[in-house]
């Protein structure tokens, strides 16, 4: 290891403090209307675009949100300043209004709001023909909510074929639809066109996948890798100095897949909603705690210093309380999780045996050579006390 002592300490506070900032750190949007929140506004399966695309389109005064799967369901959520009657959004062949189906979503003065297809067959009023058109609604209901000073359009369409590059219409109207259906003409209006087929390939995890790379994840990082990071530094002390080696590497590792972990697991609270206090509680402690433990590298004060003794009694605990928690959150996860996967379990099982004969094996040959050692000498203890004075 020709890494020298201040390189070293360099690398690890660079390592802590670009942990702390990219856990800070969530995506941002570029503008005000994009960074709004879904999950607080509008039901699934509309809540689920948050994460993805969103475009500001028409002078950036309207967000639009969709994300097209691969049966080429296409799920949008629109949304801009309420202060119009209704916002209409059309589905183009040719990026002209002519021929083209809309859905139109406005809000009454007394608060109800209604949403539905116009078939444009002309420019007038009259050809302009309410729940007709080519679109397929799918059986997820449509919705209008305002919220502040923003309304929120959310539609669920099945297209026959996907969409690539789709024009799509935009228009604001300053009255609302008249009893009979007919819609009066619209106030300012203009087509934009989106590139739908770009971003099929960003679609979000399942949450059945994310539960298995979260739990994967953490039994990796806080089960097995971690936990034989600290038999490394408890048994093979012998092997000097490459123990401590081993052991700072390889619980960087474990943290580094151990942060992986709660990171999807972040994720995944957002995306289910879960509520599952207790885990969350113990993962986040588990993550402050090893967080400690890698950065107190930083701060390991020479063999030789008296502050030396009482580092490492810290070090030790604070990294042991850490281990087990870690290790039951995992059972903690296993319970309160709906649908079992086997194959986890099965593995955790296996790593969670396979360390508990480990530890039960080292500790008892090192019980037996101790005694030995003691019968030959007279061991110093463990922590003692050196007065110098
Ligand atoms: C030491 C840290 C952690 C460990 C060892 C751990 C371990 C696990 C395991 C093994 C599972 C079951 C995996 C599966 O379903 O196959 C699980 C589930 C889960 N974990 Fe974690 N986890 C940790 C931290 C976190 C954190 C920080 C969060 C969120 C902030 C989180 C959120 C979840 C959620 C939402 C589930 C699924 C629960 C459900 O289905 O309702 N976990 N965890
Ligand atoms: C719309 O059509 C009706 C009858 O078809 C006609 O009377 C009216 O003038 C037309 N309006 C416009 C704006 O063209
Ligand atoms: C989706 O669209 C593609 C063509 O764009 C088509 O080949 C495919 O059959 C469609 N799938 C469904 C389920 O409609
Ligand atoms: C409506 O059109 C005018 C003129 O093109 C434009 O200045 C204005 O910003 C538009 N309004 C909206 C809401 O886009």
């Amino acid at each position: 290891m020709a890494v020298s002592n201040s390189s070293k300490k360099l690398l690890f506070s660079l390592f802590c403090f670009l942990s702390i900032v990219g856990f800070k750190l969530k995506p941002t949007a570029s503008s005000a209307t994009c960074r709004s929140n879904l999950r607080a506004i509008l039901p699934p399966p509309y809540s689920d675009l948050s994460s993805l695309t969103c475009a500001l389109i028409w002078q950036q005064k309207f967000s639009f949100r969709f994300f097209q799967d691969r049966e080429n369901v296409t799920t949008i959520v629109l949304s801009g300043k309420h202060d119009h009657k209704w916002i209409g959004i059309g589905f183009s062949r040719n990026g002209r209004m002519v021929g083209s189906s809309a859905v139109v979503a406005w809000v009454e003065r007394d608060g109800v709001s209604g949403l539905r297809q116009y078939h444009l067959e002309g420019k007038n009023m009259s050809r302009v023909i309410p729940n007709k058109g080519d679109l397929r609604f799918t059986t997820a209901s449509p919705v209008v909510v305002v919220h502040g000073d923003l309304l929120y359009i959310g539609f669920q369409l099945q297209f026959p074929t996907s969409l690539a590059y789709q024009p799509i219409l935009l228009a604001i109207g300053s009255a609302n639809p008249l009893p009979n259906g007919l819609l009066p003409k619209h106030i300012n209006s203009t087509t934009t066109y989106i590139e739908f087929s770009a971003h099929q390939k960003t679609q979000p995890m399942e949450p059945n996948d994310l539960r298995r790379y979260h739990g994967m994840t953490a039994i990796i990082g806080w089960g097995v890798v971690t936990p034989a990071g600290l038999l490394v530094a408890r048994y093979f002390r012998h092997m000097e100095p490459s123990w401590y080696y081993i052991h700072s590497s390889v619980q960087f590792v474990g943290f580094f897949v151990g942060i992986i972990s709660i990171s999807i697991g972040r994720n995944l609270y957002q995306r289910i909603g879960a509520v599952f206090l207790a885990h969350k509680f113990i993962g986040y402690t588990v993550f402050f705690l090893a967080g400690l433990e890698v950065c107190q590298f930083v701060g390991r004060p020479p063999s030789d210093s008296k502050r030396r003794q009482y580092w490492n009694f810290a070090h030790y605990w604070v990294g042991r309380i850490a281990m087990v928690m870690g290790v039951m959150n995992i059972f903690v996860g296993f319970h309160g999780i709906a649908a079992n996967d086997w194959t986890l379990r099965i593995g955790f099982g296996i790593s969670f045996a396979t360390l508990l004969i480990a530890v039960i094996v080292l500790e008892a040959l090192r019980r037996r050579e101790n005694d030995l050692q003691e019968s030959i000498v007279d061991q110093p203890p463990v922590f003692q006390v050196i007065d110098k004075r």
